[in-house]
């Protein structure tokens, strides 16, 4: 008999109805489903359950809440927030959902791909592609995160500009509820006024309400030309009228509009292979914008050189490279992907994921910057995102050669300094990675009152026992 919580009754019925390897127990198998992305998380579990269907999902689910186990539902392990770690008692059980990986249909008349949860974001995306259709959600995470991930946690990404967030392409949804049952919302139509919108409560849950298991989501045409430029800017005030500039000209055509500070920029350029510079010299910033459209002439072509022009003529840019080809439109890419990899390897980091109107941003980064660095001589400030939503990830480096775990000490010190700034702003705290077990102690002060009491309401009405992924965006002790 394995050793773990479970008592063996649950041990047992777990193991008849999920068969041998739809239950891991032993540490050596557990342990990466208890560690985070990032690593500044390590839990533990009982057990790891990996259900292939929704109706085994639903009836671990139901064996579980009998036996009083916590469960944390978990796609592709790539949260930024902890949200998919189990705490450190043991005690409760990861559901993962890699098992759940089927693509059931792409529908061309309607434009919707269903999918299974544990489809990772890329099969789904090739799976588009292969029908010549696009799923428009693009996130550098996208080979592991996974359908049920994404939508948990209403990713965002690079396309958010153009299509939205994850909780606009979802039409459809199927969950396993806290207590078992099954909530089958699995409907394709754009228009659906019956009730309340109960997919919608279930993306950016972060796995508190139950287990997404399968989801239709909305395709789009395959674009039939693209323009990709890397420009560099003289400063952030620079890379947002640069987008002004291409919204005036043809909103629609915006595909992505993605800001990279010089420090980060700089760590990609050193710290990750074939990701040099593809410029003449290092600037202050750099905008990556992406042109896409359904005609296949070269208006799109046109579109980006003439604005570019302008652009260089009012000095918003000073340099740029235009992809000649897929390849060259990867390689940009891989440069702006490698963003959160290249900090991971430059050591600590503290990440605050914030959005900001989009006027203030250029005020946002100066005050943040000039507090950050008063408070922590050294630091490495490196902003980059998706500036076209005013979404900035920003990150925070250790200084070069300081104790990473002193660094970490003071990560309330920083996010509350950087969150404060963004309040005065009119800001989030958490523009896409969502709460998290990291950012719980926030919720009080931001989301107080009757909206976090209103959550509190609708946590205990559907999972009354708490046992849904326990200690996520919820603060224990207020
Ligand atoms: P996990 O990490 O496994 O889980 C995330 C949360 O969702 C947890 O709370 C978990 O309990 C819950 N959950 C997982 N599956 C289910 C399910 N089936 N049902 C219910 N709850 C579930 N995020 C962005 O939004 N935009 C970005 O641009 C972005 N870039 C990233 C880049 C990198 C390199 C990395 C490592 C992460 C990035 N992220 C980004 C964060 C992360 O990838 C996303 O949050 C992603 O959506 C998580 O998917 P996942 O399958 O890995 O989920
Ligand atoms: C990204 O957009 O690459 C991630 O969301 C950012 C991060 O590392 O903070
Ligand atoms: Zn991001």
């Amino acid at each position: 008999m394995p050793d773990t919580f479970l008592p063996a009754p649950l041990l047992t019925a777990l193991q008849d109805l999920l068969g041998p390897s739809g239950i891991l127990t032993e540490t050596s198998d557990t342990q990466s489903y208890c560690t985070d992305w990032r690593m500044l998380y390590q839990g533990k579990c009982a057990a790891v359950l990996r259900p292939a269907t929704t109706e085994a999902c639903a009836k671990a689910v139901a064996l579980c809440v009998q036996y009083g186990v916590p469960m944390v539902p978990q796609g592709g392990n790539t949260s930024m927030v902890g949200g998919a770690t189990p705490d450190t008692s043991g005690k409760a059980v990861v559901i993962s959902t890699t098992r759940m990986n089927r693509i059931i249909a792409i529908d061309h008349a309607d434009l919707t791909m269903t999918v299974e949860a544990g489809v990772t974001l890329k099969a789904a995306q090739d799976a588009a592609l292969k029908e010549g259709l696009m799923l428009p959600l693009s996130i550098s995470s996208e080979g592991s995160a996974d359908i049920g991930g994404v939508l948990a946690t209403n990713a965002g990404g690079n396309n958010t500009v153009r299509y939205g967030n994850a909780r606009e392409l979802a039409l459809g949804l199927e969950a396993v509820l806290p207590d078992g049952s099954v909530l089958n919302v699995m409907r394709k139509l754009r228009k659906d006024n019956t009730g309340y919108a109960l997919r919608q409560l279930l993306i950016g849950s972060e796995g508190t309400l139950g287990i997404i298991t399968t989801a239709v989501i909305q395709l789009q045409p395959q674009p039939r030309s693209r323009e990709t430029a890397l420009c560099a800017v003289q400063n952030t005030q620079a890379a947002l009228d640069l987008f002004a500039t291409f919204r005036k000209q043809d909103p629609a055509a915006i595909q992505a509009f993605e800001y990279m500070s010089g420090t980060s920029m700089a760590l990609v350029n050193s710290l990750i292979e074939n990701c040099a510079l593809p410029l003449s010299e290092p600037a202050p910033a750099y905008v990556l914008v992406e042109l896409a459209s359904p005609r296949a002439d070269d208006s799109l072509r046109t579109l980006m050189e003439e604005t570019l022009g302008t652009a260089f003529e009012n000095g918003l840019v000073s340099d740029a490279v235009l992809a000649e080809s897929e390849t060259q439109r990867q390689a940009l890419w891989m440069i702006r992907e490698e963003h959160a990899e290249a900090q991971k390897r430059a050591g600590a980091s503290v990440k605050n994921d914030v959005s900001v109107p989009l006027a203030t941003i250029p005020d946002f980064i100066e005050r943040a910057t000039a507090a950050c660095e008063n408070l922590i001589p050294g630091i490495r400030v490196a902003p980059f995102g998706h500036i076209g939503d005013g979404n900035i990830h920003f990150n925070l480096v250790q200084p070069e050669g300081a104790d990473a775990a002193a660094f970490l000490a003071q990560d309330h010190a920083m996010m509350d300094t950087v969150a404060g700034i963004v309040r005065e702003l009119g800001g989030s705290f958490s523009a896409e990675h969502g709460v998290g077990q990291l950012k719980t102690y926030m919720m009080p002060s931001w989301r107080g009152g009757a909206e976090l009491d209103s959550m509190r309401k609708i946590k205990a009405a559907l999972d009354p026992k708490n046992l849904m992924n326990p200690g996520k965006i919820f603060p224990d002790a207020e």
